[in-house]
């Protein structure tokens, strides 16, 4: 890019995009046509959100298991057009799926315009029945988003299938490409009414054989765009890796987050609060009852600092509910093994009561 950037930006930028984009919309299950690349999956959301055409009194749905910065769009979209933001409460612990859609579809009414749904959620790393949601809701009239910023990767898609209104996702996390890869899939009757949160050329400058919807979308101003070039190769590299395939990583990785689950649980003492048919390959599991009166001490809470500092492992610890309780979330991605599942059980109890700097293997 440096020692040529007219051409690496400019006169060969769709050599370099287009395999990516093929390959992308190929994993995803749509058609290359309807798929932009974003820079990440809040870039999506912004772009679906901002664009609405929305009337006081208007409402924005979601869950009180989406994911802040997103949840932020829809608070700053609703402040400036007078809309209301309903908020459906999915219960954690929840026994079942139909726990989650039943509240969801509670909190539609006659005003709802459109309803952000996390295909797989941040905070409790619930796959929710995304299939299911969009067909209820657009049965109510309601256009759904899709925030998929951990499906890619960890859950077949199969976009056009599911029919959305719009589905965004991110690259850089399951599929382990560069960061900066992420896309946004806008069905077809919806995508004349999406701008980017960055306008730029494609507005007013059409290329032969390109929807506008992409031309709006594909160049974002000047910046690397290695992560978009590079996101169809991090798939068919990932997809390598086992004999199987992809088939074969989202099972592995599922069966060693469920198992990850079940040794965490019995190793401290918690239960569950998913069933595991809701498991990807993340679980979020309730910190041990001594955790749970600590405060809150920064961005990052000390018991998770330590836990990097002094153990060398990286695993979020969160607050939810109401009244807040404290869970942790792991993940299985190709390179974890059970062993170090067993390490974590072994060493949270410590982060507490573990005043020592040494720092074990
Ligand atoms: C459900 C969900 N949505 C959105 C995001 C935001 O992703 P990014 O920071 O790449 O935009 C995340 C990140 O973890 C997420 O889990």
């Amino acid at each position: 890019m440096e020692a040529e950037p007219v051409q690496f930006l400019w006169r060969r930028y769709e050599e370099r995009l287009e395999p990516s984009r093929a390959t992308v919309a190929r994993f995803v299950g749509a058609q290359p046509q309807d798929l932009v690349f974003v820079t990440n999956a809040t870039a999506g959301v912004n772009a679906v959100v901002r664009s609405l055409k929305l009337r006081r009194g208007d409402e924005l749905l979601t869950t009180n298991h989406d994911y802040n910065a997103c949840h932020n769009v829809l608070v700053e979209t609703a402040l400036r057009v007078g809309a209301r933001l309903v908020v459906a409460t999915i219960p954690f612990p929840l026994g079942s799926a139909d726990e989650a859609v039943a509240a969801v579809l509670n909190a539609v009414t006659p005003r709802t315009r459109l309803a952000l749904i996390d295909h797989v959620t941040s905070p409790t790393a619930l796959v929710l029945p995304a299939a299911r949601l969009v067909r209820e809701l657009a049965a109510r009239g309601v256009d759904t988003l899709i925030d998929g910023a951990h499906a890619p990767g960890m859950v077949p898609l199969e976009l056009e299938k599911l029919g959305a209104a719009y589905y965004t996702a991110n690259l850089h996390k399951w599929v382990c490409a560069p960061k900066g890869a992420a896309f946004l899939w806008a069905r077809r009757d919806k995508q004349s009414a999406v701008h980017p949160a960055i306008i730029s050329h494609g507005n007013n400058t059409s290329r032969p054989g390109y929807s506008a919807f992409q031309d709006r979308f594909d160049w974002a101003g000047t910046f690397d765009p290695s992560a978009w070039f590079c996101a169809g190769a991090a798939i068919d590299w990932m997809g390598k890796r086992l004999p199987g395939g992809w088939a074969d990583v989202y099972r592995r990785n599922r069966e060693l987050a469920t198992q990850a689950r079940r040794l965490l649980c019995d190793r401290l003492g918690v239960v569950a609060p998913c069933p595991e048919e809701m498991l990807g390959a993340m679980a979020t599991l309730p910190l041990p009852e001594p955790f749970q009166e600590l405060p809150k001490t920064g961005k990052i809470d000390a018991e998770q600092s330590r836990l990097y500092d002094e153990f060398g492992i990286e695993a979020p610890f969160m607050r939810f509910g109401q009244p807040a309780r404290r869970y942790f979330r792991v993940s299985a991605q190709l390179y974890n093994s059970p062993a170090e599942y067993a390490y974590l059980a072994a060493v949270i109890p410590r982060v507490i009561t573990n005043g020592s700097s040494s720092k074990s293997s």
